[in-house]
């Protein structure tokens, strides 16, 4: 590797581990924390000049370091959230990389707007949510994505709109490209004034069935988000983890058909007439991981598609886990299972 000089403040040899919520050690050769959409396009440019791999970094809840990063790490540290333009039923919203997803969904929250409360308590940053077009609770970023203003290398920053993102279940345009050449800046988002409540999914419905309440208002569905995902999904202040480790597989009807007569009680939802979406936390707990601990890392007791890390463990212990756990699914349901985090090294 070319050695790198910078005019901007890089730092060498920065541990990552205060960095990505699992909790994992690993080091950035290099290290910059931008504050300014300007400083991080001018360090992105330096770096890929200088053909240094470069990874973008976000709140690092959606990543395994199964090896140390022997590039620039460009940490997106820029701040705000305003609104852009309202009318009498919408209000349109811009939030800088950089903003803590949970801080930006719970300003919606206080103002009355709808659309982000069933997307509470997720971790990481406004940024990176376009990504893998975060979802939870029936509801997906794509569902109120305005525009993205994004930086891409040979092309310079450009407003990138809904329907140019190529949204889909946990992806988007933005993972077809190489880390490295794109920079999301900004997110804008288009809000309700009018809330209606968003209970599509069984356990929001349960919710407020069991509390009688009818027509939730927006703070009283993101308080109910917060306690369902508070009840099952681990904090990684707590015990590390990076959310759900592997997507939910899509699988042909016919092999779905073929399991189901096998285990009647597998859980599944419709995606389309020729596809089916099989719970992946079901199939591992099938498999007997469930609550498994293999010593620093482990299965989560109560959610068997989040992977945790007890501390003093390594990302190559997790990504063997992660890779047993693979392979037991496959062998078992003939289910290839894909990570839903971004494994970095590895193999
Ligand atoms: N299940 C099991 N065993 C478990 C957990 C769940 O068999 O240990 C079964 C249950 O039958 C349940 C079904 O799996 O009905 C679905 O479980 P859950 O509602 O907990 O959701 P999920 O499909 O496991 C997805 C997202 C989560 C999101 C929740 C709620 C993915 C990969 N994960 O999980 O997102 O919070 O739905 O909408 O799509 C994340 O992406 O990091 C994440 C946490």
């Amino acid at each position: 590797m070319k050695p790198f000089s910078s005019h901007w403040q890089v730092a060498q040899n920065v541990s990552l581990k205060a960095w990505n919520t699992l909790g994992l050690e690993a080091v950035a050769r290099y290290y910059y924390a931008a504050t300014t959409e300007a400083a991080a396009m001018a360090v992105m440019k330096e770096a890929r000049a200088a053909g240094l791999p470069v990874l973008v970094l976000g709140g690092g809840s959606n990543l395994l370091f199964a090896a140390d990063w022997e590039g620039l790490v460009l940490h997106m540290r820029t701040g705000g959230r305003w609104v852009v333009a309202e009318t009498e039923d919408e209000v349109l919203i811009e939030a800088a990389a950089g903003e803590n997803w949970h801080a930006l969904v719970m300003w919606t929250v206080a103002q009355g707007w709808g659309g982000i409360e069933n997307l509470a308590l997720i971790p990481g940053t406004a940024g990176a949510a376009p990504i893998q077009n975060i979802g939870a609770y029936g509801v997906e970023l794509k569902d109120v994505l305005d525009e993205v203003r994004v930086w891409i290398a040979g092309k310079g920053v450009v407003p990138l709109k809904n329907e140019d993102c190529a949204f889909d279940y946990r992806d988007s345009i933005f993972k077809q490209m190489p880390r490295g050449d794109f920079l999301v800046l900004a997110i804008r988002l288009r809000l309700k004034k009018q809330a209606v409540p968003n209970l599509s999914y069984y356990a929001l419905k349960q919710y407020f069935e069991e509390k009688g309440i009818a027509s939730p208002s927006v703070a009283e569905v993101a308080q109910a988000v917060i306690d369902i995902r508070r009840s099952k999904l681990p904090d990684p202040a707590q015990i590390g983890n990076a959310g759900s480790f592997f997507k939910n597989p899509v699988v042909e009807r016919a092999l779905f058909e073929r399991l189901r007569a096998q285990y009647p009680s597998m859980p599944f939802f419709e995606v389309n007439e020729r596809q089916v979406k099989i719970p992946a936390a079901w199939l591992i707990e099938q498999c007997g991981w469930k609550g498994k601990r293999r010593g620093a890392v482990g299965v989560h007791e109560r959610q068997a598609l989040v992977l945790v890390h007890y501390g003093g463990g390594t990302g190559a212990e997790l990504w063997q886990l992660a890779k047993d756990i693979q392979k037991d699914v496959a062998a078992r349901f003939g289910i290839c299972l894909q990570p839903e985090v971004n494994v970095l090294g590895g193999g």
